[in-house]
């Protein structure tokens, strides 16, 4: 179902010394399975898609199915890894152009809490006005400020519209078991509430409720999606021959490309519907392996367009990038150019499919990036459906896990993600945040 190919690795350093790596490789994978590597309270999704209940995806199913009866539009409020696995799904699944349809098949969903943009949430509210609206709130740690933020205010336009009662039956919240601020107000207000499993953490929660909630709630098939990943926990699991575990592949071969000098990958795809898989993709590896001044730095770009933005530096910029495409063999539908003609020059291409020009670009960029001394990997999927999908997010996920242990790092930790907001509560006189609030002012003031 996913192929990995690393021959073009070459073109900056020699596929022997990424297959010398095998054997380090499948160590690293097996601690994933053992849990005796770094951050092992936080191994939860290793089998994960192995281990989901029918019981619980039904759980997940009915009561998206009872926010689908009362909304027309979820707002799903989240951040990081509560918010990027159901975006990318749902981005890489849905229609780009539903907005124009007349009709619905179900509600629109959208996200909020991901920033703390004042104009962001007031054209939201604005734009949901004379929408029946529901709201599945996410947060593990339960006190994260942003979403915390959309939340008070959502709820607050909730409760004004359809009373206290009518607002807890369209109000889901999916947080830790027993900690949190989060925890208390569901606790409190009666809502629906889903647990997210203490050993799982956020950038590896898509397979939970996380991310299978909203996705339900969009209408996706999340049966398919959890079984792509099953099959993917078998395709890569410890004991599988290097030769022949993608997971492992992938690891190995970025490990290799960084020792020789190649600090920045950058993530691409021909289908413009895997862009938010990008962006899943960079939280995944830039918050596993960036810390202790180590770390490959996660790009992304969405082909062809970016050729024509970031195409001149990835071909003659300061040779540091390798590129990793994520390579699609069949569209989900067929369309063709146009016959009859020569007068826009395309005379040449009458009658034959998008899709092989798509392919032709992608061949013959990867060639030309190779030639410009940025190696290519690459990652074949069959088709962007649900299987397909959830096979990625987990080949990934895997691969995430065995290279953080490859480059020596705890890859389930993040630890610097703490430092913006010391800052930030200090700035805005959270209490017991006073004394560093007064040292960051007048810091600030010295600028
Ligand atoms: O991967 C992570 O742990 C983080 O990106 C978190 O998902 C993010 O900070 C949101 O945290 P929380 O779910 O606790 O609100």
């Amino acid at each position: 179902m996913l192929r990995f190919d690393y021959g073009m690795a070459a073109a900056g350093v020699p596929v022997s010394a990424i297959e010398a790596l095998g054997r380090r490789a499948g160590e690293c994978n097996r601690m994933l399975e053992e849990g005796t590597g770094a951050g092992a309270d936080f191994l939860g999704w290793v089998s994960l898609p192995s281990s989901v209940t029918e019981t619980e995806l039904r759980r997940v199913k009915d009561a998206a199915e009872k926010l689908r009866a009362v909304a027309d539009v979820v707002v799903v409020v989240g951040i990081g890894g509560s918010y990027l696995g159901a975006r990318a799904v749902l981005e890489a699944l849905g229609n780009p152009f539903a907005c124009l349809r007349r009709e619905r098949s179900g509600p629109d969903v959208v996200f909020a809490g991901q920033n703390i943009s004042e104009d962001y949430l007031y054209d939201l509210l604005e734009a949901l006005q004379g929408r029946s609206v529901g709201v599945i709130v996410i947060s593990k740690s339960g006190t994260t400020t942003e979403p915390a933020i959309a939340f008070r205010i959502l709820r607050g336009e909730l409760e004004r519209r359809y009373g206290k009662a009518g607002a807890r039956e369209r109000i889901v919240a999916v947080t830790d078991r027993s900690r949190g601020a989060l925890k208390g107000l569901a606790d409190r207000e009666g809502y629906a509430t889903f647990v997210i499993p203490d050993d799982v953490g956020g950038r590896y929660s898509v397979l939970t409720p996380v991310g299978l909630l909203p996705l339900a709630a969009a209408g996706i098939d999340i049966g398919a999606l959890v079984a792509g990943a099953r099959e993917m926990e078998a395709a890569t699991a410890a004991g599988v021959p290097f030769g022949r575990n993608p997971a492992e592949q992938y690891a190995a071969a970025r490990n290799v490309l960084y020792g020789a000098g190649y600090r920045v990958e950058i993530l691409g795809s021909y289908e413009p519907s895997l862009h938010y898989v990008g962006e899943w993709w960079k939280q995944l590896f830039g918050e596993s392996e960036g810390k202790e001044g180590k770390g490959i730095f996660p790009a992304s770009v969405t082909l062809t367009a970016d050729l024509h933005s970031m195409g001149q530096y990835i071909q003659d910029g300061e040779r540091m990038l390798f590129e990793t495409v994520v390579s699609v063999a069949s569209p989900l539908h067929e369309l063709r150019i146009g016959t009859g003609g020569d007068e826009d020059g395309l005379g040449f291409l009458a009658g034959r499919r998008l899709s092989e020009v798509n392919r032709m670009a992608e061949a013959g960029v990867a060639l030309a990036h190779c030639d410009g001394g940025v190696p290519n990997l690459r990652v074949d999927i069959d088709r962007v459906d649900a299987y397909g999908v959830g096979g990625l997010l987990y080949f990934f996920e895997r691969a995430c896990g065995i290279s953080g242990y490859l480059l020596g790092v705890n890859p389930f930790d993040q630890p610097g993600v703490e430092a913006y907001k010391r800052n930030m509560y200090a700035l805005l006189d959270k209490p017991g945040y006073e004394k560093e609030g007064r040292r960051l002012r007048e810091r600030l003031k010295e600028r």
